[in-house]
C-alpha cells in the first residue's frame, strides 16, 4: 500500500495510474508485465498494440467474462485509465475539482501489488518458521501438531533444519494415515505422518507443486498425483509436469 496523496491537480495519466492501482492491479498486476498471482490474465502493458482506446472504454463499460464492468466510473475516470494504459504524454495538468469524479478523489491509499518483507539475503524478515503444516483437531478446536513446511535449499546446504517457506496448495490425507502436500517453495512433494506430523518422505520435483494432490486406485494399487506448475505467487520457476507415485505395500 502507498498513500495516494490526494491532490487537487494531476495529469490525466497520473489520475489513471491511481485508479489502475486501486482497482485494476489486483487482477492485471502493476509493475510486472503479468500479475504473478494470475499469469493467465492478459498483460495490459501491450494493450495499446492490440486495442484502440475506444475498445478499452467500451470494455470498461460492458465487462467481459471474468472482467468486471466499470460502468460506475465517471467518464473522466474511464478516460484517465485509458490515458494511463496508452501512456499518453504531453497532457497538461487537470484540476480534479472541475471534474465530476465518482470516487477517485476519496481514495487515501492505493494497492501496489503483492509484496513480501524480506531480509537483505532475500529470505523472509519475520521469525521462523516461515511456513507450517498444521493438523487441527476439529472436535476439540485444538492444534494437534504443527511442523515447518518446506525449506530453502541454500539454507539446508548450510545445515539449517527446515525453515518452512511461503506455501500455497492443499494437503491430501490417505486412509493409511499419510498427509501428502507440495505447496512449499522447495519444489518438493512431501509426505507426513498424519498422527505425529513427522516428515516421512520428500521428492524433489522440477517445479513447485502449488496444487492439491489427488489420489486414485487402479487394480487395487493406490496412486498419489500432483501437478507441478510452479510459478504463481511464490514466483519460483514454472513447470508443466504431473508427478505420480504408487503407494508401496498396497495390493
Ligand atoms: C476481477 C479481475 C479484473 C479486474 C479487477 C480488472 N480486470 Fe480487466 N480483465 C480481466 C479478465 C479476466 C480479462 C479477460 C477477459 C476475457 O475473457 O476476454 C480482462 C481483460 C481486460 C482488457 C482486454 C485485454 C486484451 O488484451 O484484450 C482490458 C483492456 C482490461 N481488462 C482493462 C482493465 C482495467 C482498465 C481495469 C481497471 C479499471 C481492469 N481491467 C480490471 C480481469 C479483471
Amino acid at each position: 500500500m502507498a498513500p495516494s496523496a490526494p491532490q487537487t491537480e494531476m495529469t490525466l495519466v497520473e489520475l489513471g495510474k491511481m485508479i489502475y492501482g486501486t482497482v485494476c492491479s489486483a487482477c492485471h498486476g502493476f509493475e510486472k508485465a503479468n500479475n504473478p498471482a494470475a499469469p493467465s490474465f492478459a498483460s495490459l502493458r501491450t494493450v495499446k498494440e492490440r486495442l484502440t482506446q475506444q475498445q478499452v472504454l467500451e470494455l470498461l463499460e460492458t465487462g467481459r467474462n471474468q472482467m468486471p464492468s466499470f460502468a460506475t466510473f465517471s467518464a473522466p475516470e474511464k478516460r484517465a485509465v485509458a490515458a494511463f494504459l496508452f501512456e499518453e504524454t504531453g497532457a497538461g495538468r487537470i484540476s480534479l475539482k472541475d471534474l465530476k469524479l465518482s470516487w477517485a478523489q476519496e481514495i487515501p491509499f492505493v494497492a501496489t501489488g503483492h509484496h513480501e518483507f524480506r531480509d537483505p539475503d532475500g529470505f523472509p524478515a519475520n521469525k521462523r518458521p516461515w511456513g507450517t503444516l498444521t493438523a487441527i483437531d476439529l472436535d476439540r478446536g485444538a492444534i494437534r501438531w504443527q511442523t515447518p513446511l518446506g525449506t530453502y535449499r541454500a539454507l539446508e546446504a548450510k545445515g539449517m533444519p527446515h525453515t518452512g517457506t511461503f506455501n500455497i496448495g492443499g494437503p491430501l490425507v490417505t486412509a493409511g494415515g499419510l498427509a501428502f502436500i507440495g505447496a512449499a517453495m522447495d519444489e518438493r512433494f512431501h509426505a507426513f505422518d498424519k498422527a505425529t506430523g513427522k516428515l516421512l518422505w520428500e521428492f524433489q520435483m522440477d517445479a513447485g507443486g502449488y496444487a492439491t494432490p489427488a489420489t486414485y486406485a487402479i487394480d487395487g494399487r493406490q496412486y498419489v498425483i500432483i501437478a507441478a506448475g510452479g510459478g504463481g505467487k511464490p514466483e519460483t520457476k514454472p513447470g508443466n509436469a504431473y508427478y505420480c507415485f504408487a503407494l508401496a505395500g498396497d495390493k
